[in-house]
């Protein structure tokens, strides 16, 4: 983990939030290729999830919403951690996770200091805020803790306009916020953080054959991203440990280096969230009236980088040195490809790779960049680190053959390549 959280920053992928001013626990502020790779991530999931399916519809909820909706949710008076606090040092942990991690239940004390732990309380994750200059309790709003009820509230809205048929869903990428009690392990557990879910409206009798389909369909997305798969199991969550709207949840857990922990859920919420906003269907054929139930597959973004950060990471020794890399696949990566000229102090190696070669390459895709910082060996070592599956070096040669050098970033292996056929060559490699 040490090795990923350094690489995020040097490499300027993502950094502690409000860092200068020693950092908010649990907040994380996205850097240029970090946010090129969560990009990456969230198309690739909207783009399988909607743009490729006919029955899906996105929707992009305020984060603000009506105190009742939180009520009627059940997150009022439910979404809660027990906490526990030290009477000695005052800090205070989460009592499941203390339990937990302890070896025996004579070492239930303070991690920090030892001392005595006091009673379990139930802590509500919410964030509690106001919304306009009033000071009574009319006022009270919070920041959403799931992106899914910004779907069930527009339940109504998207059947009165698109009139779908059942089984349908609904899709939403979006913050979400929890006051987690130890917010800990990077991207693992934050108070803000990004979440991407489906509700799927099936008719009662049908809820088990889509939760089988959607359980195949998230595992399949998870290898389409590049997620390691022999690092992902599927876990049934007992009975005690539901969430209070849901009677099934599989987790996706994830071997992390600070254990084998959640990733994704499939949960399926029945009909509890409908039933309580009070919202129903009319079948047009029919005319029959009834509160479909609601298969939720949920996927965290920030879990899904990090779970592809340690599927990618790798180790090699090139030239006797080791070198560190990001074996991302190339539509996932931040960058594609780098553009350097072999001396950036030769104004006509700079001239050509910035016009013949960089420039068409930006225009065509985008994700390119322009590396000319220290020698090439550390270009490379800099691009490795970055993930970028492809190296392209304008040299001497080039002058006069028309010719550059691609290198590899997994074999290290170079070819030269025309540059009028480097489009053609790359978008080969990448699709
Ligand atoms: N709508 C259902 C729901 O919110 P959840 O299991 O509580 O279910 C969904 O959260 C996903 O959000 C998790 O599988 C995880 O990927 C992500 N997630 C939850 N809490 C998180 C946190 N504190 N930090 C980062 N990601 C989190």
């Amino acid at each position: 983990m040490d090795k990923i959280v350094s690489l995020c920053k040097r490499r300027g992928f993502i950094f502690q939030g409000s860092e200068i001013y020693g950092g908010l626990a649990g907040t994380y502020d996205w850097g240029h290729f970090g946010l090129a790779l969560k990009n990456n991530i969230k198309q690739s999931w909207w783009k399988k999830f909607v743009d490729s399916r006919r029955d899906m519809y996105g929707i992009d909820a305020a984060i603000l919403m009506r105190q009742e909706v939180w009520q009627k949710a059940g997150h009022v008076e439910n979404f809660a951690d027990p906490m526990v606090e030290c009477e000695k040092c005052h800090k205070k942990f989460r009592a499941d996770q203390i339990v937990s991690e302890a070896s025996k239940s004579s070492d239930i004390s303070c991690p920090e200091c030892n001392g005595k732990l006091g009673e379990a309380k139930q802590f509500n994750m919410m964030f509690q805020t106001k919304v306009g200059a009033s000071e009574d309790s009319s006022a009270i709003s919070y920041l959403r803790p799931e992106t899914a009820q910004g779907m069930f509230v527009n339940f109504k809205n998207t059947v009165d306009v698109f009139h779908p048929k059942l089984p349908f869903g609904m899709a939403q990428i979006g913050k979400a916020f929890r006051n987690e009690i130890t917010p800990r392990d990077f991207l693992f557990r934050q108070r803000e953080f990004e979440q991407m879910e489906i509700e799927y409206f099936v008719r009662a009798e049908d809820w088990e054959k889509y939760f089988e389909y959607w359980k195949d369909e998230m595992m399949e997305w998870m290898e389409e991203v590049g997620i390691d798969m022999n690092k992902v199991h599927d876990i049934e969550i007992p009975k005690e440990d539901l969430a209070h709207y849901s009677k099934r949840t599989v987790d996706f857990e994830f071997e992390y280096p600070f254990g084998q922990k959640e990733l994704f859920g499939l949960a399926y919420r029945t009909d509890f969230d409908l039933k309580n906003h009070q919202l129903e269907y009319i079948d047009s054929e029919t005319n029959e009236k009834f509160i479909p139930h609601v298969v939720e597959p949920t996927f965290g973004v920030d879990r899904a980088v990090l779970a592809l950060l340690l599927s990618s990471y790798s180790e090699d020794k090139k030239n006797g040195e080791i070198r560190s890399y990001l074996k991302f696949k190339p539509n996932i990566a931040p960058v594609i490809c780098a553009v350097s000229p072999l001396l950036k102090n030769k104004p006509e190696l700079v001239e050509y790779a910035n016009t013949k070669v960089f420039a068409p390459l930006k225009t065509e895709f985008g994700r390119v960049v322009w590396d000319d910082n220290g020698n090439i060996g550390k270009r490379y070592r800099r691009q490795d680190e970055i993930g970028t599956p492809f190296c392209i070096v304008v040299d001497f040669d080039t002058l006069t053959d028309d010719a550059v050098t691609v290198r590899d970033r997994d074999t290290g292996e170079q070819e030269r390549v025309k540059v009028s056929e480097l489009i053609g060559f790359i978008k080969n490699k990448i699709t």
